[in-house]
């Protein structure tokens, strides 16, 4: 049985998205993968934005959704981010995508449940709602380990904010 872990937010602003791609980047190790779920506007991208600076990207991370993969260095581990949205699932598969969640960086995939099946069956679900305004809910799944230990620590943090 894989354990899964949970943890919800209610984001009131973009800071606040940022504070969270602040956290998860404090848990994160190489080979990481984080599948983001949510409608178009819904801040996958300005997650992984947010994310990629806490991570010591320099460079400027803009939607892969033309390019749909692209590779940054962070300061310890190089950050993959895909925009899937585009895809089937064999021309995912065509193009190798599956090889970056297994390799030494951490990946973000905008759009993540398309490719489902390519997807290792470790990793960090987020799903982001928009809720009117700057307000997003944010729900976590942490599937498997250590994921769903992470979602326990944030779960925490999320309790003290
Ligand atoms: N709390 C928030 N978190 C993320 N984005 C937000 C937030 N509040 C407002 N926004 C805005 O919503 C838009 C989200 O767009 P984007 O990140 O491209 O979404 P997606 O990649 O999901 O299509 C951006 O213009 C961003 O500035
Ligand atoms: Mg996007």
């Amino acid at each position: 049985m894989t354990i899964k872990g949970q943890a919800v937010f209610t984001i009131r602003n973009e800071q606040e998205t940022a504070w969270l791609a602040e956290r998860i980047a404090k848990l994160i190790k190489p080979g990481a993968v984080l599948a983001l779920d949510g409608d178009l506007g819904a801040g996958k991208t300005t997650f992984s934005q947010k994310f990629a600076k806490a991570i010591g990207v320099n460079d400027v991370v803009n939607s892969p959704t033309f390019t749909i993969i692209k590779e940054y260095e962070g300061a310890s581990m190089p950050f993959y981010h895909m925009d899937v949205y585009r895809l089937s699932l064999e021309e995912a598969y065509d193009l190798g995508l599956d090889d970056y969640f297994y390799g030494s960086g951490v990946t973000i995939v905008e759009w993540a449940s398309l490719i489902e099946e390519l997807l290792p069956p470790e990793r960090l679900e987020m799903y982001i709602a928009h809720e009117g305004g700057e307000e997003r809910n944010i729900r976590i799944t942490g599937i498997g380990e250590p994921y769903a230990s992470w979602c326990g620590a944030l779960d925490e943090m999320g309790a003290g904010k």
